[in-house]
């Protein structure tokens, strides 16, 4: 089997690179639009300190702070307005996966509306601006991969979008920006960069030594930091750890050594958040143990191996909701305010949204997402 591995992203890791944000986009551009969310890098004074940095080396800014938790297409429509109103060059997402993914899509809105990409094969008409990101939560990975996450508010379609412009020229992963993020959103992005490996493993058909170390190792980061930052959230080594298993989990580096499996999970999740605007990581939280009970029968060995590798314990479905309980992610959909009635609709949603569904090792139809709805509730 021949795999291809392409990442042209540089990617600068370390407490203090944020530094370095002024240089490399003077590097790449003139004119900066700044994307992110209306409250947390305002609250912090990042997103001064940013604006103040680019405009000393050189660069003009535009700041665009109106990016929600689960970004709407109009959202990424009106910033990409703005942008090309202003001759915008570079395009910045700072923030979570949220302000990370709406810069991706304000990059290709600048030609065509969003949802164009999603409807029809629409070509990219150049140049679009340039893109670098910067987050400030470990969670999606969307530094390191060339996916957004965008919903149409009015039909509560939430879908990945893949394109070459969403890789970035530069990402800036400084998790000191990290240490901000309260003890919810940490454990929500735990969870996320947890399920973007366990999905993966679980769900290959085959996975090469390689690969097996490279997911095993990552998820016991995971498994082992998390806890450490919710009982001290400025647990600099622990946050580190977090951030560097969070770039890794969802990009190319997490398959390397051959055997990919494909992130169901997700696709199945996709549409809580996008029909009640819940937090992704809750989303996953909440169906994570349904979802694993159901696939099961086809992946014995692998659960044994995750269990074993992992946590130390013969059962992985167990030791996988002891750790979500101590990480205060145990949940259920009735908690989270989702109703039964809509269960067929979200499972039809996720079926015509999610093609990769097809990859789960047991037939994850219509049918069988409700039945993991239901057990859920
Ligand atoms: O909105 P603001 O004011 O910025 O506040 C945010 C938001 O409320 C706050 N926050 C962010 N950084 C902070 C902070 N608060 C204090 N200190 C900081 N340093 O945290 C809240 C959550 O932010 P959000 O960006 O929504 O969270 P996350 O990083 O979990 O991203 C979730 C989005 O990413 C998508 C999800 O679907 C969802 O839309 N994903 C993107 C992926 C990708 N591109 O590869 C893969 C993932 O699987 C995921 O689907
Ligand atoms: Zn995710």
């Amino acid at each position: 089997m021949i795999t291809t591995f392409h990442l042209p992203t540089k990617i600068i890791f370390g407490s203090g690179s944020l530094a370095q944000l002024g240089e490399e986009a003077r590097r790449i551009g003139r004119k900066a639009i700044l994307i992110t969310g209306p409250i947390s890098m305002r609250k912090t004074g990042v997103l001064d300190r940013v604006d103040g940095d680019l405009q000393a080396s050189g660069m003009d800014t535009l700041i665009y702070d109106k990016v929600e938790p689960n970004p709407r297409a109009a959202t990424v429509d009106e910033g990409a307005r703005l942008a090309r109103g202003k001759g915008i060059d570079l395009v910045i997402g700072l923030g979570g996966g949220s302000a990370m993914d709406a810069a991706k899509g304000i990059v290709l809105a600048s030609a065509e509306p969003i949802w164009h990409y999603v409807e029809a094969e629409v070509e990219v008409r150049d140049p679009v601006p340039s893109l670098i990101l910067v987050p400030t939560v470990a969670a999606s990975g969307s530094e390191a991969n060339d996916g957004a996450v965008i919903t149409s508010w009015e039909t509560h379609d939430k879908r990945v979008l893949n394109s070459p412009y969403f890789f970035a020229k530069v990402s800036i992963v400084d998790p000191d920006l990290t240490l901000t993020l309260p003890e919810k959103p940490t454990a929500q992005g735990g969870v996320d960069i947890f399920c973007h490996l366990v999905e993966c493993y679980l769900t290959a058909q085959r996975l090469s030594p390689l690969t097996c170390g490279i997911m095993e190792t990552a998820m016991r980061t995971v498994t082992e930091s998390l806890p450490q930052v919710l009982a001290r959230l400025d647990d600099i080594e622990a946050r580190t750890r977090l951030s560097w298993a969070s770039t890794i989990a969802c990009s190319q580096f997490a398959t390397l050594g051959g055997g990919a499996g494909a992130m169901t999970l997700h696709g199945i999740e996709h549409p809580l958040s996008g029909y009640y605007d819940i937090a992704h990581g809750d989303g996953l939280a909440v169906l994570l143990p349904a979802w694993m009970r159901y696939t099961l029968p086809e992946r014995q060995q692998r659960f044994y191996s995750l269990g074993r590798n992992v946590f130390g314990e013969a059962d992985g479905i167990g030791a996988t909701e002891k750790w979500l309980e101590k990480v205060g992610m145990k949940l259920r959909l009735r908690n989270l305010g989702i109703e039964l009635e809509h269960m067929e609709q979200m499972a039809d949603c996720a079926v015509k949204t999610a093609p990769w569904l097809k990859y789960h090792p047991r037939l994850l139809d219509a049918a069988a997402i409700k039945q993991i709805y239901q057990n859920s509730y």
